[in-house]
């Protein structure tokens, strides 16, 4: 763990790609695996959490190769083709690996345990155990926390409401019911992110999408036939691009494009509230990439106003709400964010992080129990901060550290990869300053 420390930032300026998106790139691993043949997945994420997923999928007997840092290469081997593993199987820090594989493995026939970090033992479980137990899963969590330990059953097809809408829930139940004797059909209140779906959906799976009255009804036909594998390009990662966004929104005089960047609809809101907040940002080249939305970003320097967030829109930007309260610390009036507590469950409790992290750089915030409050524009001032090894609140930290006067110093940023490897050098080929011991 190396602090690093970081400089007001005069101008941001160049055009940049970044790494694959993390949840596809995920997806991509859990699906090629019980594909039957050859995935290749190019611009791959090798962050610390996909990096969990190739490791558990290993001890599953698939053979996962990364002949270089941006290329993965599955070799699946049918829907029947995991092997017991010899002992549990580590998802590191990655939530993302531990309840799609729990879905997955609910139908395997074996007994395999998942556990992890102290970070990921601290994290709701039962959220995705509960609902495969209405399919016939056997699985037992520790007082609703990892350690998992799933024995194998013949599953069956169930309608099931989604209670959190949670993405990693819903594929969850969605790789389960391709194991089920009929067909699973899943609820939302709240569009959650559609990766899974749409990645089965070209692997010849049969999913069926309806939308009446604000509820989105998903049905996945069980396959009779093998999955096809995939050749796919990863899109940049739009959370990550959340991080220059703003960075190039806040430093002076700033000008940067960002290329092939993921913007599929369900994932979005935090650009949503951009625009709501005046940003100046331009969406170049719309295109298809691995069944994914694509575009180029270009983004400047802008005067922010305040913005209220409620609703299903949280669910749209739920990996955003660190980077957007630093963008609201400079944006005038009041912002306000409601009906996020599920921000309490994720690598931290990023409302309770967040606002103590913010107060000490000088900040006007206040925790409210679903959310919180924020005036500004208020003038930052460097000063040691805590990332409490969380990613996404370290590249915040590290953001408040270009608009905050003096030096930042934040105590780990290594943790930022395990989303984006090689955040640091982007934003120094940008123009950012920082000093790393
Ligand atoms: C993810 C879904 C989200 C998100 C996480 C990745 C996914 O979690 O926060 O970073 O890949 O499905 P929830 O589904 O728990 O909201």
């Amino acid at each position: 763990m190396s602090p690093v420390r970081v400089f007001q930032c005069s101008r941001l300026e160049g055009t940049v790609y970044l790494p694959g998106d993390k949840s596809i790139s995920h997806r991509a691993l859990l699906l090629g695996a019980i594909a039957q043949g050859t995935t290749t997945v190019s611009n791959f994420l090798p962050s610390g959490d996909c990096l969990a997923t190739a490791g558990a999928l290993r001890d599953l007997g698939i053979e996962v190769v990364l002949p270089d840092s941006h290329t993965a290469i599955v070799h699946g081997r049918g829907l029947r083709g995991f092997r017991c593993p010899e002992k549990p199987v580590n998802c590191v820090r990655s939530g993302t690996t531990m309840r799609l594989l729990t879905g997955l493995l609910a139908a395997q026939p074996f007994e395999s345990t998942l556990t992890g970090e102290e970070q990921l033992l601290r994290r709701p479980m039962e959220r995705v155990a509960s609902p495969l137990r209405q399919m016939g899963a056997h699985i037992c969590t520790m007082n609703g926390y990892a350690p998992i330990i799933i024995t194998g059953q013949n599953l069956r097809g169930a309608c099931l409401a989604l209670d959190v809408p949670s993405a990693q829930v819903k594929s969850a139940i969605l790789l389960a019911g391709i194991y089920a004797d009929s067909p699973a059909t899943l609820l939302e209140a709240a569009p959650t992110r559609d990766h899974t779906e749409r990645m089965l959906g070209a692997m010849g799976v049969n999913i069926d999408i309806r939308e009446s009255k604000g509820i989105r009804e998903i049905t996945l036909i069980p396959p009779t036939h093998p999955l096809l594998p995939l050749e796919i390009k990863v899109p940049g990662d739009f959370s990550s691009a959340a991080f220059i966004l703003a960075a190039a929104l806040l430093a002076p005089q700033s000008r940067v494009r960002i290329k092939d960047v993921g913007i599929n609809p369900t994932r979005i809101g935090f650009l949503d509230v951009l625009y709501q907040m005046g940003a100046d940002i331009r969406i170049a080249g719309e295109r298809i990439m691995a069944n994914e939305p694509v575009a180029d970003l270009e983004v400047q320097t802008s005067e922010l106003e305040a913005v209220e967030i409620k609703g299903d829109l949280v669910v749209r930007m739920i990996d955003e709400f660190p980077i957007l309260a630093v963008l609201a610390t400079q944006a005038r009036g009041r912002t306000i964010v409601r009906d996020a507590s599920e921000l309490r469950v994720k690598e931290t409790d990023r409302i309770a992080t967040v606002v103590k992290e913010l107060k000490r750089l000088g900040a006007r915030i206040e925790e409210r129990p679903d959310g919180f409050e924020i005036w500004g524009p208020s003038q930052l001032r460097g000063i040691p901060v805590s990332s409490h090894g969380d990613h996404r609140l370290a590249m915040s930290l590290f953001v408040a550290g270009l608009v905050a006067q003096g030096e930042t110093v934040i105590d780990d940023l290594d943790c930022a990869a395990d989303s984006f490897p090689g955040f640091l050098t982007v934003m120094q080929s940008l123009g950012a300053h920082y000093v790393q011991y």
